[in-house]
Parts: C-alpha cells; structure tokens; sequence
C-alpha cells in the first residue's frame, strides 16, 4: 500500500545541516539551523543543565508516567517565567508537549478542533514549520505584510493594515520576540498598536515565544507576551526549551491556553490532555525535569540566568562586530540593520541567487530566504562571513 505515499518536500532547515556536514572545505561556515555555538563552535550543554541531570540523576527514584499534561511543576515554573504575574495562575491551562514544535502542533490542532474553518493569520516570512503544519493540517492560511525589504525593519503599516481584515474567530500568530526568520521586531508602542487591534477585531492571538533570553533579556523578551495575555479574553502560547536552556534534542515545550472564564479554563485544560493522550500519551519528562529543578533552586536559577546573559551578549557582540566590518569592507551603513536585529537570526535581504552563491563560492550556509542563524558566527568567521556577503555583491 505505501506504494501510493507521495515525496514530501524536504525541510529547507534541516536539507542545508546535511549539505554543510558534507562540505570538505574547512573555511565553510554554518548560519544555517538555529542552534547557539560557543567561540569554539560547539553548543556546550549549560552548566546548570549539567548539574540539574546530576540531581535528577542521584535522585530520581521512579520513571513511572506523569500526567497527561506532564508534571505540574513543570507548567507553574514555565508560566511564571514566562507570564510572571499578568494573569494569575488559576487563568492559564498548560500541557507539556515535545519541544515548541510540539507546542505549536498541538496549539493548531486545538483551534482546528474549536473552529474547523479558522483562519491562521501568519506573518510573511514566518519559520517555515508554522506553514507545513497549517498546510499539512489543512488549515486556511492568511499571511500579513511583516518585513520591509528596503530597510531591513518590520513593515509596520502594511502588517496593521493585512491584520485588520481579522474577525472573532479567526487567529493571529505572533512571534512573541526574537522573530524567526528576520530578526526585525516590534517596539513597546508597536506592540501596543498590535494588542488594541486584537480587543478591536475579536480575533485570537497565538503567540510563539521560542527565544525568550536571546533579545533583550528574559523579562524585557516576554514582556508582549505577558501584555497581550492580560489584555484579551483568551489567548494560546507556544513555548520552547530547546533555545534558552540549550536542551535541543531533550524536546521540551509547553502550550498554555489563558483564559480568565473558568468554565473555559477547565475544558481548555480538559482538551490539551486529550491532544497530549492522542498523539503521543505522557509527553517527554527529562528535559521538562531538568528545566524544572533550574528553576526552582536559587542557585541553579541564577547560574543559569548569568550563562543565558553571556550567551546574550555573545550574540549581541557578534551583531555588532559583523555590522562594523561590513561598515569598513562596504563604506556603507547599509548593513546596520543587524546590530538593530534581536535573537538568532537576521534576514539578510538578498536574493535565492546570491544565497547560492555564498554557498558554492565561500561555503557559506544560510536558508535560501537569505536567514543568518547568527549564533552560528565567531571571532573566526566574522570576518570571512563580512568578505564573502562584499565579494559577491550584496
Ligand atoms: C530554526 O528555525 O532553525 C529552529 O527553530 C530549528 C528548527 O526546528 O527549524
């Protein structure tokens, strides 16, 4: 019978990791999955990660399932990170899922099962993921202006006007910061534009917050998303671990549904069980455990904060350092643009061939869309990145 599957279309994301694992020349450099790598290129597991699975590891006395919405201590600490005090505990539902992917799944399949029509409001470019699973999923996709391709910058107007057409019923994702994959992000005042527009049109916001601690600090990167959680009836967040905690492949996530009606509040709970127990029953545990004891020990939570705040700086102090030799190779300010990005990534703004070109000619690896993982960067390859983007004519 399987005769009959049809070739799926390779993610772009994960297709480029493969072609630069088999790149022989060693000036080739990887801007291509998100993924932090150190001065030396590696991605280190964090020192409070490491110390947390001792625990568990001298601990740990059972393995025995948790509940279907993980362990509860694992949703009270991820909300309060995440939420702090805008809306109170008893408000927000919350399922563990496998990483924020599984997050976003499981928040689309659950406004799938609300409202089968609902349209998906996206914003264009989104993180293609968001699109294969709409599109797998069968859901109606509606994309928002949301880049400015001369200045690199968000396309304000052209995104409020897009999102004005929303009505109750429909949903808007949002990239709560660190917008995935240009890197551009809303000021205070923007978002504030954005959430009186959600209370005008009724429509639901989603929000994707996978890079809370990349911009501009954990608080200052969740502050939209605590704003819009306070100031709608009801709003659905997809979160990820793999970034902040540096625990990629332990897949560990959460979904909240926020609600202050009560009678809501229990069947949104009632339901992301249900989607747990449907697609893969008890959702991972290790990674969720992990988070769990970082934060909730004073010690383990500050160490980690200092090592999320270097790894911030680290990434800043790359934006810069790349901005100012491509500022001296071009003579040009044209390139600031990245030093005003926030998160992993910055949408160079160039085109498919160029893109190319950078791969054959330099061995350079970003996303076709001309995304740079800039994580992805050193001290070493600052500057053959800077001189490859000048000898190709960017
Ligand atoms: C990315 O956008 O590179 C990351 O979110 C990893 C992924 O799964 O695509």
């Amino acid at each position: 019978m399987f005769e009959t599957l049809k070739a799926q279309p390779a993610d772009k994301i994960l297709a480029l990791m493969q072609m630069y694992r088999d790149d022989p020349r060693d000036t080739k450099v990887d801007l291509g999955v998100g993924v932090y790598k150190d001065a030396t290129g590696l991605t280190p597991v964090m020192r409070a990660v490491k110390a947390a699975e001792h625990q568990i590891w001298e601990t740990q006395d059972s393995k025995v399932y948790t509940g279907l919405a993980g362990d509860p201590a694992f949703a009270d600490a991820m909300i309060a990170l995440i939420l702090g005090d805008a809306v109170s505990r008893g408000s927000v539902a919350a399922a563990a899922t496998p990483g924020g992917t599984g997050a976003v799944r499981q928040a689309f399949e659950m406004i799938q099962m609300a409202k089968p029509d609902a349209r998906v409001f996206v914003s264009d470019p989104t993180w293609p993921n968001h699109l294969s699973i709409l599109k797998y999923l069968g859901m109606e996709v509606v994309p928002y202006r949301y880049f400015n391709d001369e200045t690199r910058g968000v396309d304000f107007d052209g995104m409020i006007a897009d999102l004005k057409t929303a009505h109750a019923g429909d949903v808007i994702l949002l990239h709560g910061c660190c917008h995935n994959p240009t890197g551009a992000n809303l000021n205070a005042a923007e978002w504030d534009v954005v959430i009186k527009l959600l209370q005008d049109t009724g429509a639901t916001p989603m929000i994707d917050i996978a890079y809370q601690g990349f911009g501009d600090g954990l608080d200052a990167d969740a502050a939209a998303t605590r704003k819009i959680a306070a100031a709608v009836p009801e709003c659905l967040i997809a979160a990820s671990c793999s970034k902040n905690f540096g625990i990629y492949r332990e897949r560990t996530g959460l979904l909240m549904a926020v609600t202050a009606d009560s009678s809501a509040h229990a069947l949104n709970q009632q339901t992301l069980a249900f989607l747990n127990r449907q697609n893969y029953s008890f959702p991972p545990d290790h990674g969720a455990r992990i988070v769990t004891t970082i934060l909730n020990d004073a010690a383990l939570r500050g160490d980690w904060m200092a090592e999320l705040e270097e790894v911030r700086n680290a990434m800043l102090g790359l934006r810069t350092d790349l901005a100012a030799e491509l500022q001296r190779l071009s003579g040009s300010d044209r390139f600031g643009f990245i030093a005003q990005h926030r998160g992993m990534f910055s949408r160079l703004g160039t085109t498919p061939d160029k893109v190319e070109e950078l791969r054959v000619k330099h061995g350079i690896y970003m996303v076709g869309d001309s995304r740079m993982n800039i994580a992805g960067l050193n001290a070493r390859t600052v500057p053959i990145l800077a001189h490859a983007i000048i000898d190709v004519g960017i």
